[in-house]
């Protein structure tokens, strides 16, 4: 397949079950660029195992990522999607990246700070997390990333250690660039930080109805509306913000009105909003369900997607082992 499209590429990490925070910052997005780009959207686990994990839960976890991202609609006749660990040339790459990848530039990131500060002892993995994200990105010369703010100083590493290695073995990769969506940041259910598995403030991208209704139930609104009859302020309020994202207009601006009369609860509010996130969601659940029963093609699917990535990374990897002086081209025959 001769495809003359700028590459995209992304990854996502099989942390747990993909939530509304995965949907509405990333996987939405890149369900959009499917038409115009050529697509590589990867299911990072040799990331994943970074974070303290369950080896017996990992198959399932990667699974059910798969099937989340199929049914938020990423067709895979229109985009490849894989596995990382299925294409061992990530890893191949990630080595010869580490060879031009200062230290000292992997201990200022941000994420290596956070994730390492105050502990007493820190994997080597976890320091060399964005070496593994750039061999992801540069293996398939991809010029596009789709990713949040969160991950723009990452990206900015893979262009110092794409320019590093063009200019000591020769102009190979592109520069990637960092594709900025109109993806919002997603608060969790506790309206203070973003919605993510580890802060455990998620709403489940499959839940069912009803534990749509009881997350709600439990979540943060605007702080200073403490009585029924305080009137609240919608603009501080994360249900009013994710009102904006599954509600019609005119339910948005009746309970933006009535919240700032009190004239409705908040708990009537979640309710209100909780009936039309289900109900944006059925479809997806729906066909969720049915990739579930049908797992040959899920992973049919995802061996395809491998079998297409191990071939442009082969050729990526040929021309860096030429360019290296690493390529074995002339191999002395056999004596005898
Ligand atoms: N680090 C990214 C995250 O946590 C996941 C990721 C891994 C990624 N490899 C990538 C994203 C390559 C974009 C491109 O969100």
């Amino acid at each position: 397949m001769s495809d003359r499209r700028q590459r995209v590429f992304s990854g996502i990490q099989p942390t747990g079950e993909a939530h509304l925070g995965n949907y509405l910052g990333a996987i939405r997005n890149w369900v959009e660029l499917v038409d115009d780009y050529d697509c590589l959207y990867c299911i990072v686990d040799l990331h994943a195992i970074i974070t303290e994990y369950e080896p017996s839960e990992m198959q399932e976890r990667v699974f059910d990522l798969a099937v989340s991202l199929l049914a938020s609609g990423l067709d895979p006749e229109r985009c490849t999607l894989f596995v990382q660990s299925d294409v061992p040339e990530h890893t191949e790459l990630a080595w010869i990246f580490n060879t031009v990848t200062p230290l000292g530039e992997l201990g200022r990131m941000t994420q290596f700070k956070d994730k390492s500060r105050g502990r007493e002892s820190v994997s080597a993995g976890l320091l060399d997390y964005p070496v593994l994200q750039a061999a992801d990105i540069l293996l398939y010369r991809a010029g596009l990333v789709p990713v949040g703010e969160d991950q723009f100083q990452h990206l900015e590493l893979s262009r110092d250690i794409a320019r590093r290695w063009n200019v000591r073995f020769g102009e190979l990769f592109p520069e990637p660039q960092p594709l900025v969506g109109h993806a919002p940041r997603i608060l969790g259910v506790d309206g203070a930080s973003k919605m993510s598995k580890s802060a455990g403030n998620t709403i489940p991208l499959l839940a069912e109805p009803d534990e749509i209704g009881k997350r709600l139930a439990t979540a943060v609104t605007d702080p200073d509306r403490v009585r029924r009859n305080d009137p609240g302020n919608p603009h501080v309020c994360n249900i009013f913000a994710l009102h904006g994202h599954f509600s019609p207009a005119g339910v948005r601006e009746e309970v933006e009105a009535r919240c700032q009369t009190a004239t409705i609860g908040c708990v009537d509010c979640k309710r209100k909003l909780a009936s039309h996130m289900a109900e944006d969601l059925a479809p997806i659940r729906e066909r969720a369900r049915a990739l579930r029963e049908d797992p040959d093609r899920v992973y049919g699917i995802l061996d395809a997607g491998a079998a297409r990535c191990r071939r442009l990374a082969r050729d990526t990897l040929e021309q860096v082992y030429e360019h290296m002086g690493l390529a074995r081209r002339h191999v002395p025959a056999p004596a005898g």
